[in-house]
C-alpha cells in the first residue's frame, strides 16, 4: 500500500532550504510513492539539485548524486572489483547502493552519460525495478522507497546529445524555469541575507538580463548567480562590480554581449 501523504515530513531547520514554486514537492512525494523514475529539466542554477537534497530529507531517504560525464561508465554506477589489501573485493557504486538501501540515486546531467548506462537503467526503470549486477550475478530487486531522480538541461545540449525515447518515456517529467519574481527575491534574500528590497532590484534586473537571452546568450542569468551577487553586495562589494562578475562576466566572452549586459546593469544600479 502507498503510504499517505502525510508520510511527507514538514521541512525542519535540517532541510535544505527549498522555496517551493508549483506543485513540485507534492509530485515528487507522489513519484515517490509510487516507485516512479523522475526526470527534471531545466536551466542551471534554477534549483533542480536544491530540489532533490530538500526532498530526499523530507522523505528520511539517503541521497547519492553522480554527476554524470562522458567517461561516465555503467561500472561507475554498479560498482566493480578493486584490489584492496591483496585480495580482491565487490565495491558498490553509487546506485547500487541507492538501491541496497532504498535510498534516492540522482543522475546529473544524465544525457552526458555513455549508452551502456541505459542498459542498466532500463530494467530499473521499467515495472521489473530490478538492477542485474553482471560482474557478481546478482539481480538486485529495488526495494519500494528506492527512487531514481535523473535531471538535465535542455538548453545547451548538442542535439545529439539526448535522451533516447525508450529512455525519456520511462520517467515522469518536471520542467524547471527560474522562479517567478516575488519567489525569487524570498530565495535570493534567504540564500544571501541582503534585504528585500536590495534582492529585488536584482531580481528586476535578472528579468531584464533574462529578455536578451537568445542575443548570443545561451542562458539566462541564474538563480545561482544572483545569489552570489547579493552576498557579494552584502559583505560590501560595491553593487557595479558584484554586478560585473557575478550577472555579466559569467555569462559571455563575447564584448558585444558584455557591453549588452552591462548597459542593462548601469541602467538600474548606475
Ligand atoms: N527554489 C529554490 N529554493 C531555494 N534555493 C534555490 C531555489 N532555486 C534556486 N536556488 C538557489 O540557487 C542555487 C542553484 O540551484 P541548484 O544548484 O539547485 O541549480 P541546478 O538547477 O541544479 O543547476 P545545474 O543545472 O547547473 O546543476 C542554489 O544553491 C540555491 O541557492
Ligand atoms: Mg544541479
Amino acid at each position: 500500500m502507498p503510504r499517505s501523504a502525510e508520510a511527507l515530513a514538514t521541512p525542519s531547520r535540517d532541510t535544505p532550504y527549498y522555496e517551493p514554486v508549483g506543485g513540485e514537492c507534492r509530485l515528487f512525494e507522489h513519484a515517490h510513492q509510487h516507485g516512479l523514475p523522475l526526470l527534471l529539466k531545466g536551466p542551471t542554477g534554477c534549483g533542480k539539485t536544491r530540489f532533490v537534497s530538500h526532498m530526499a530529507t523530507r522523505l528520511g531517504r539517503p541521497l547519492y548524486t553522480v554527476a554524470c560525464h562522458d567517461d561516465l561508465t555503467a561500472a561507475d554506477l554498479t560498482g566493480r572489483y578493486l584490489l584492496q589489501g591483496g585480495e580482491t573485493r565487490w565495491v558498490d557504486g553509487p546506485l547500487t547502493r541507492a538501491v541496497r538501501e532504498g535510498g534516492i540515486c540522482y543522475l546529473d546531467e544524465v544525457v552526458e552519460a555513455r549508452k551502456d548506462v541505459t542498459v542498466v537503467l532500463h530494467p530499473l526503470t521499467d515495472d521489473r525495478r530490478v538492477l542485474p549486477l553482471e560482474r557478481t550475478g546478482e539481480l538486485l530487486q529495488a526495494p519500494k522507497d528506492f527512487m531514481l531522480v535523473v535531471s538535465y538541461n535542455p538548453g545547451y545540449q548538442n542535439i545529439l546529445k539526448t535522451l533516447k525515447p525508450s529512455t525519456r518515456q520511462r520517467f515522469m517529467a518536471l520542467s524547471f524555469d527560474f522562479p517567478p519574481p516575488e519567489t525569487e527575491v524570498a530565495i535570493v534574500s534567504r540564500e544571501s541575507g541582503l534585504d528585500r528590497d536590495r534582492c529585488l532590484a536584482l531580481v528586476n534586473l535578472a528579468v531584464r538580463l533574462r529578455a536578451l537571452k537568445g542575443q548570443d546568450l545561451e542562458e539566462g542569468v541564474s538563480t545561482r548567480l544572483l545569489v552570489y551577487c547579493a552576498s557579494l553586495i552584502r559583505s560590501g562589494v560595491p553593487i557595479l562590480e558584484a554586478a560585473h562578475c557575478t550577472l555579466v562576466e559569467p555569462l559571455s566572452d563575447d564584448e558585444d554581449v558584455k557591453a549588452g549586459l552591462a548597459e542593462a546593469v548601469h541602467a538600474t544600479f548606475g
